[in-house]
């Protein structure tokens, strides 16, 4: 055996053991098979009912049925249970799709992992949960999408804005965690985030602060212009603002007596300057601006495995929504980046623009719909003023022969009494 096949042999079995596993994977492809792999939570006894839909419009009728919210106004929570793994020195990637075809006004369209002492049948908001994931939508304010882990007990958010999908198409969102405490998110298979996750969450205190005992000395001039002190206030500048109406006359009729001392009002002065103020020149002492001096901090120690879960286990949607009809397929767990995009492309990749198209020729008949109908209340109407307009003149036709009537009686007895007369 050569040095060479032996080197290939080892780099196969590194290759194995660097393969990919899938955590969990559904598509909704088994009909109503589902609901024994979902648990539908009974803390509350009137949450939102999923149903298996793949919507209005979709690139394959098969393969896009996902689970559909299907109550306005109304929580859900829904959940489903896999082996129990750990992402410790793994990379884990988070996938799904969310499609908004209601055009969602307030809803979420996240999902959380749980470790596996969650109580599915008990599932609610507060339960304790690992990561949470997904576009969340609530008026024209927020539309953001949630990346929330958490760390030691507590939840916390990213500090970045991520922007989610808006529109009414099935869009597929990503979260990859990486062993080595960075991130990406990506869109559609793209990636629109990332970075560490200790920079981009306030999981640990800050690495340093500044010195508590550190001051800015008595004599640390931090005025970059002081007052020119040559520069001095003109004599005369100082003149009242205000000043008696030289042109007022005491009237004729004014009686001290009887009205008072007569004042006259008063006027703006045109002399007035208003406030002297000396002229800055650069300060001489001027030292720059004080900077605190920073030490490390006693608070601070690093943690190499944040991204760490020991027991990732449930997968769940707990949300609100207000119109629903939000649809979530293709939900994929594993440890393998690329294996999660290749599958993103051959689900979503593959029906998307057939979803568009079937959504566009949909709108289009609409379009047409409602154009025939215009044209047809048009012409409705067009004939309904033409039998008015004959009304009419016929009504018109009717009331000159009366006047005309009327004209000719009248003459009668004009006759009439001519004739007696
Ligand atoms: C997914 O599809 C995109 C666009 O066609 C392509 O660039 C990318 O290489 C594909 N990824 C995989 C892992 O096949």
């Amino acid at each position: 055996m050569t040095t060479l096949s032996l080197l290939f042999m080892a780099m196969s079995v590194a290759l194995i053991t660097a393969e990919s596993t899938v955590y969990f994977r559904e598509q909704f492809e088994d009909g109503d098979a589902w609901s024994s792999r979902w648990v539908e939570s009974k803390h509350k006894s009137d949450y939102g009912k999923f149903v298996l839909s793949a919507g209005k419009f979709y690139g394959d009728a098969e393969k896009d049925k996902g689970l559909q919210t299907s109550q306005d106004a109304r929580f859900y929570s829904l959940s489903s249970r896999f082996e129990p793994f750990s992402n410790k020195d793994q990379t884990l990637v988070i996938q799904f799709t969310v499609k908004h075809e209601q055009n969602i006004d307030c809803g979420g369209g996240y999902i959380k992992l749980f470790p596996a002492d969650l109580n599915q049948e008990d599932m609610h908001g507060d339960s304790t949960y690992n990561i949470m994931f997904g576009p969340d939508i609530c008026g024209p304010g927020t539309k953001k999408v949630h990346v929330i882990f958490n760390y030691k007990g507590k939840n916390h958010l990213i500090n970045k804005d991520i922007r989610c999908k808006d529109d009414e198409y099935t869009h597929l969102y990503t979260l990859i965690v990486n062993p080595d405490n960075t991130y990406e998110v990506k869109i559609d298979n793209k990636k629109v985030e990332s970075g560490s996750l200790e920079d981009d969450w306030d999981f640990l205190p800050p690495k340093k602060i500044k010195d508590p005992d550190a001051k800015k000395p008595e004599d640390w001039d931090e005025r970059e212009k002081i007052d020119d002190p040559d520069d001095k206030k003109p004599e005369g500048w100082d003149k009242p603002e205000n000043i008696p109406d030289p042109d007022a006359k005491k009237p004729d009729d004014w009686d001290d007596e009887m009205d008072g001392e007569w004042e006259p009002p008063m006027v703006s002065n045109p002399d007035y300057k208003g406030e002297w103020k000396p002229r800055q020149i650069d300060n001489p002492a001027y030292k720059g601006k004080w900077v605190h001096p920073e030490i490390d901090n006693p608070e601070y120690t690093p943690d190499a495995e944040i991204y760490k879960y020991d027991s990732i286990s449930v997968i769940g949607l707990d949300l609100w929504q207000v119109k629903s009809g939000t649809i979530f397929d293709n939900f994929f767990i594993t440890n393998d980046p690329k294996l999660a995009e290749e599958i993103g492309n051959e689900t979503w990749g593959q029906t998307k623009d057939p979803e568009k198209k079937m959504k566009e020729s949909q709108e289009e008949e609409e379009r047409k719909k409602r154009e025939e109908e215009d044209k047809k209340r048009k012409e409705e109407a067009k004939d309904e003023e033409e039998e008015e307009e004959k009304d009419e003149e016929e009504e018109e036709e009717e009331e000159e022969e009366e006047e005309e009537e009327e004209e000719e009686e009248e003459e009668e007895t004009d006759s009439k009494l001519k004739d007696e007369l």
